[in-house]
């Protein structure tokens, strides 16, 4: 993979930008949407309100992450077909090992599908009993607004553009800082077929 200098954007908060080559780039896309039409894609729904995401997820891994009106938890199978998640691609697993880098390896491969107008509140990773490794995140297709801030609702946002191929890591002092997608440039790329853009997040969920 390409070996590009990580840039620091906040203490513990690291981009390497095109990671991923496009070629790679278009492997993993296909890989996501073969893997999709087993595990396909859902709309989850907000714990309390049971209001729609705008995105649209799947997971691959022992441990799939799920939003439901009673909750977020992590589950070892998807909520509509009932069948474990698949495996998470080795594709996806080396930037784990060459960015994270965390002994143990990922257990839930978080996929997001953002379509036309899709967007993420801000929010915390914080399902995970495993605080200690990092949050590993693939951004693919349309270019997205990350805005990201402090372990607070409260203080200072920084905005950061996440284009196709860049990895995103946000651990140590940062690992539960709030994060969210403002928007999603929409036809600033061509890589996902029928449009969008597609975040992968790699977490380890369990204590080792
Ligand atoms: C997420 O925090 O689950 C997704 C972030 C992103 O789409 O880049
Ligand atoms: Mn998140």
């Amino acid at each position: 993979m390409a070996m590009v200098r990580p840039l620091q954007l906040a203490a513990g908060v690291t981009l390497w930008r095109e990671y991923f080559a496009r070629p790679v780039q278009q492997e993993i896309v296909e890989t996501v949407m073969r893997l999709a039409q087993s595990a396909p894609f859902y709309r989850p729904l907000m714990p309390k309100t049971a209001n729609p995401f705008s995105v649209e997820e799947t997971n691959f891994g022992p441990l799939g992450w799920l939003a439901e009106p009673g909750g977020y938890r992590y589950a070892p199978q998807h909520p509509v077909t009932g069948e474990p998640w698949p495996a998470i691609p080795d594709m996806l697993i080396e930037p784990w090992r060459s960015v994270a880098p965390f002994p143990q390896p990922p257990e839930c491969c978080l996929v997001n599908l953002y379509r036309a107008g899709a967007k993420m509140g801000a929010h915390q990773d914080r399902d995970e009993d495993e605080l200690g490794a990092p949050v590993v995140s693939v951004s693919l297709g349309d270019d997205a607004v990350f805005r990201f801030g402090g372990v607070t609702r409260k203080g200072p946002t920084q905005t950061v553009k996440l284009s196709s191929g860049d990895v995103l890591t946000f651990g140590g002092p940062s690992r539960l800082m709030f994060h969210g997608i403002a928007r999603v440039i929409a036809a600033s790329s061509d890589l996902v077929h029928g449009g969008g853009r597609i975040n992968l997040t790699l977490r380890r969920v369990t204590k080792a």
